[in-house]
């Protein structure tokens, strides 16, 4: 991993999560086997009461996360930035039999909470765990994971990288038209050139979410939806 942008990530307070494992561990012990809701209910209540820096995207922007997964019902969807695996949770649940989430993350230690918890959640066979950083892997996605176009597209990794790796979905071919790209924390910690792009770029059109910073109701945040209209 490049070294600048890690220690950009790490030294970001809003992005350091106090403890991934006891997250995790709270989930398996106070969620129920099979049962996604009552396990990110058990997330939301040990990140209230623990972990208000967490960088899940918590329950208030995941409603409307919900709500936009749901509105355009994917078949294949990616996620730039898995964590611990709380937001692939609340996407999977609503994958149709056969449908597909792909869950990039950097960092082998989250991957593999990522399955402990998607496998406590009874999605395993729904979701796809890829470790690598997202410039690599998504040339890779179409030759290597077998994916012709994604139909829904989360991003919510390092914020510098938004713009680039939206560009490089369209480059190499992953956005049909009518896929939907939703991004996190465009307001805080900001993606001001990613909002820049979409917003005046003609093969989006997009549209902001207002909420607020995951467990964090002073901090004001929300989603950019935006949808490609084809090249
Ligand atoms: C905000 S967290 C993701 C939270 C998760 N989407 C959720 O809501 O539950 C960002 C994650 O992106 C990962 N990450 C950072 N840069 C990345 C990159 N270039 N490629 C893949 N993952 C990256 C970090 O390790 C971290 O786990």
């Amino acid at each position: 991993m490049d070294s600048k942008i890690s220690s950009e990530l790490l030294s970001d307070p809003a992005f350091v999560a106090p403890d991934p494992e006891k997250m995790v561990a709270h989930a398996l012990e106070h969620g129920k086997r099979g049962d996604p809701t009552s396990i990110l209910k058990s997330m939301d209540e040990y990140c209230w009461k623990y972990a208000k820096r967490s960088m899940n995207i918590g329950d208030a922007k995941g409603v409307i996360l919900d709500s936009l997964f749901k509105e355009r019902d994917p078949k294949v969807a990616i996620e730039l930035g898995s964590f611990v695996g709380y937001s692939a949770v609340r996407m999977a649940r609503f994958l149709k039999d056969g449908g597909k989430l792909y869950c990039l993350e950097i960092n082998p230690e989250y991957a593999k909470l990522v399955e402990k918890l998607v496998d406590y959640a009874g999605l395993l066979d729904k979701i796809c765990i890829i470790v690598g950083t997202s410039d690599e892997v998504i040339p890779t996605l179409k030759a290597k994971h077998g994916i012709d176009k994604l139909d829904f597209v989360f991003i919510d990794h390092m914020k510098a990288l938004y713009k680039p790796d939206l560009i490089s979905l369209i480059k190499n071919d992953l956005l049909a038209k009518g896929s939907v790209v939703v991004a996190d924390n465009v307001i805080y910690p900001g993606a001001p050139e990613y909002l820049e792009y979409v917003r005046n770029e003609p093969l989006f059109k997009s549209t902001f979410f207002k909420s607020h910073l995951e467990y964090r109701p002073e901090v004001e945040d929300g989603l950019e939806k935006s949808v490609f209209l084809g090249k």
